[in-house]
């Protein structure tokens, strides 16, 4: 059995870090990338869908595959404090690795407005928590203040590393795919090298993910080791919509808390990828979010949080529309782990029903009223 050595040996040589600095690595990358029937037949196209689960990556979520990216550089380069705002999910894969690196590590969040798992996560590694009264996009305006002003290494995806890190997922996905294809994503396979799927669905927040999904693309195409691009569809929450409304919302709100964000600081690269791949930028509701976070947890038996569903909701509406269309392949990014967010699972769904008895006849009755 092969051992995985996490996405910097993996790609080394599609990664322009210097060969004999440190690697700080969790193993992460080598995520699953699984087919997801049941969900594909609720759409009502005959469309092939996997789902990437980024969740499964060491801290949940595709930010690892930056963060040993941006913490490694940030050793190498003599750092000794690293800072980030976060909507959670970078705060707790920065604290991670800061932890590793033997590196002090500072989190902005905004006051209230990120799930527990990820807030639980920022503490237990030891990070430095400071709570803001503002949003998202005044803590980014802060730390990236006190990276100017020398006091930290900034670790938010507007650090190069983070994208150079990012961009492997894209490389994960052509691979995983492979060979073997259906659809029409075949057709640009037929030569023999594997192939991107037709769409590659994603969220949207701070839009540095998809910027380093399309880089990543790019790259493997122009080595050869993908025979086509997929067109990118990025999907942000419609009360967090800023690149669709074409300016920033002051006020985002949104059930996914990951992408509350007014005004993406990759707002320019995010849309020159959806405009470049011939694809688009796009929102979802709420309520869009959550009925996609139910169907994968109740017919594919896949936890994602609310925010990574905003790309499988955005297949949904694809499916319904009609940009979505049979004989298509695509993957949905599913970037976090539902564990990281336990309040909106059980919030949004029935009430646990109360303690009975502990016997046999009180547990046998009630499994034979269900049925
Ligand atoms: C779970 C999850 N999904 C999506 C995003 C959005 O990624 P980006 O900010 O790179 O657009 C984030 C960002 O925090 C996230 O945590």
């Amino acid at each position: 059995m092969k051992l995985w050595r996490g996405i910097i040996e993996e790609y080394r040589e599609l990664m322009s870090l210097d060969a004999d600095a440190p690697v700080v690595t969790l193993y992460e990358g080598g995520t699953p990338l699984i087919p997801a029937p049941a969900f594909a037949r609720n759409l009502g196209v005959r469309a092939d869908i996997r789902l990437k689960l980024e969740g499964a990556n060491p801290t949940g979520s595709f930010k690892d595959r930056g963060m040993t990216a941006a913490i490694s550089k940030a050793l190498a380069d003599g750092a000794r404090v690293v800072i980030c705002a976060s909507t959670g999910n970078t705060s707790a894969s920065a604290a991670a690795y800061a932890a590793r690196a033997g590196l002090r590590c500072v989190v902005v969040i905004p006051d209230g407005a990120i799930a527990m798992g990820k807030l639980a996560q920022a503490i237990a590694h030891g990070a430095e928590v400071v709570p803001i009264r503002g949003n998202f996009d005044r803590a980014l305006s802060i730390v990236r203040e006190m990276a100017d002003a020398g006091l930290a290494t900034l670790v938010n995806s507007v650090n190069p590393w983070r994208i150079e890190g990012q961009k492997t997922a894209a490389f994960e996905i052509v691979d995983q795919l492979g060979s073997g294809l259906a659809g029409s994503a075949a057709a640009a396979a037929a030569a023999g090298a594997a192939a991107a799927p037709d769409w590659l669905a994603i969220p949207v927040g701070n839009a540095g993910n998809i910027t380093a999904y399309w880089k990543g693309f790019r790259e493997y195409a122009a080595r050869g080791r993908s025979a086509s691009l997929p067109r990118m569809a990025g999907f942000q929450a419609a009360g967090a919509a800023p690149i669709v409304l074409g300016r920033p919302v002051e006020h985002p709100e949104t059930i996914a808390t990951a992408i509350r964000i007014g005004n993406p600081a990759s707002w320019a690269s995010a849309r020159a990828a959806a405009d470049d791949s011939g694809g688009f930028i796009d929102s979802v509701t709420d309520e869009e979010i959550l009925e996609a976070y139910r169907l994968l947890a109740q017919t594919e038996g896949v936890f994602a949080e609310p925010a990574s569903c905003a790309s499988a909701a955005g297949l949904i509406k694809m499916a319904r529309d009609g940009r979505l269309q049979d004989g298509q392949r695509a993957v949905a990014v599913l970037t976090g782990n539902g564990l990281k967010d336990p309040s909106t699972a059980i919030d949004c769904a029935p009430p646990v029903r109360a303690a009975v008895d502990a016997d046999c006849d009180a547990v046998r009755r009630l499994i034979e009223e269900r049925v």
